[in-house]
């Protein structure tokens, strides 16, 4: 069958209601296999897996944003976890005491639920009125393809990247912990490297995810925070009170005396959150490990598996795509 033209962002008009609708769609669209063994569907030029398509179709035909929500958006692999343990205990210190946390007991990904991941591939259209605000979300899916209602509503963003480098080698890491791809011949480093080079990864190309997430945020700073790994590794404390401003729900002159953030960053710290049983040993819906999401949480990693030469290629890469944007990475 002939590809089909790829649509111009015209996502949120796939209907996900009928299944031999959806299929057919898939059919016209150009797929691939990921560097892990999962399969990619290239859509509106974003590389998905194939099993989140459909979530993701349903997300954007039914999700319906409020004013009071916060959308944490990432590309895998880049602080996901971190930031969903720092927000929920932003928004929920007059909830639960640190010593009572929920994050003590429940991997982070079980609080702050994903779209995609989670949400809408258990139901097309779950009723998510009765969680009460504010409501945390995630999502790994391209600025351009959130949900409508996302970009209407007040409702604020905030988007955590990482350097290319480490976010490959993490994923690396992260899909052989947790035995992706099983079933296909592995693939060396380097030709994972090339295909992240073209692109083709999940939620790829990483240059225009980051951008997209970037350009939104100096068109509207007040709807987009955007935040990166290295800079919380640098000095937690002056991001989690940035954090917590745009969160709007910013540290009190008395909680700041009383060593609020602090414990914040503490309890949700690598080092905190690594070594929790729940952390060590659970899992989620029997696929994930838990502690796959916790490896090493450090910067510069990638001088273990990278050469100079793939570390040039990307920073030739990340000078071109970003030319011009004031966006650039420390690696
Ligand atoms: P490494 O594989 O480099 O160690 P995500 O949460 O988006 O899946 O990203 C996972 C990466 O973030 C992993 O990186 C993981 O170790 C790191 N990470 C997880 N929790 C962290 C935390 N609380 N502080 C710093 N890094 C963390």
């Amino acid at each position: 069958m002939e590809k089909k033209e790829e649509p111009e962002c015209s996502c949120a008009e796939v209907d996900d209601s009928s299944k031999d609708e959806f299929q057919e769609l898939l059919r016209t669209l150009e797929q691939r296999v990921n560097w892990d063994g999962l399969p990619l569907v290239k859509y509106c030029g974003c590389w998905l897996l194939v099993m989140l398509f459909r979530p993701i179709i349903a997300a954007q035909n039914h999700f319906k944003a409020k004013d009071t929500d916060i959308i944490l958006t990432t590309m895998p692999k880049s602080g996901t976890t971190w930031l969903k343990a720092l927000t929920f205990s932003i928004a929920n210190r007059n909830v639960f005491p640190i010593d009572q946390s929920p994050l003590l007991t429940s991997n982070p990904h079980m609080l702050v639920p994903f779209l995609e991941l989670n949400i809408y591939k258990e139901q097309d259209n779950p009723d998510l009125e009765t969680i009460p605000s504010p409501r945390i979300f995630s999502t790994h899916m391209h600025f351009k393809m959130l949900p409508d209602s996302i970009r209407e509503t007040d409702c604020r963003i905030i988007y955590i990247c990482r350097n290319p480098l480490d976010q490959l080698v993490s994923h690396i890491h992260f899909s052989s912990q947790n035995n992706f791809g099983k079933d296909a011949d592995p693939v060396a480093i380097d030709e994972a490297f090339d295909m992240f080079c073209q692109g083709i990864n999940s939620f790829g190309p990483f240059w225009d995810h980051v951008l997209g997430y970037w350009n939104a945020h100096l068109e509207n700073p007040g709807k987009v925070l955007f935040l990166k790994y290295e800079d919380l590794k640098e000095d937690i404390t002056s991001q989690v009170k940035k954090i917590a401003e745009f969160m709007g729900f910013p540290f009190s002159l008395e909680e700041e005396e009383q060593g609020m953030i602090d414990q914040i960053s503490g309890l949700c710290s690598f080092e905190s959150l690594s070594n929790l049983t729940v952390n060590k040993r659970g899992d989620i819906n029997g696929i994930l490990k838990n502690s796959s999401f916790f490896r090493k949480g450090q910067v510069g990693d990638w001088t273990n598996y990278l050469t100079p030469a793939m570390a040039e290629r990307i920073k030739k890469l990340m000078d071109s795509k970003f030319e011009g944007s004031g966006l650039m990475f420390n690696t």
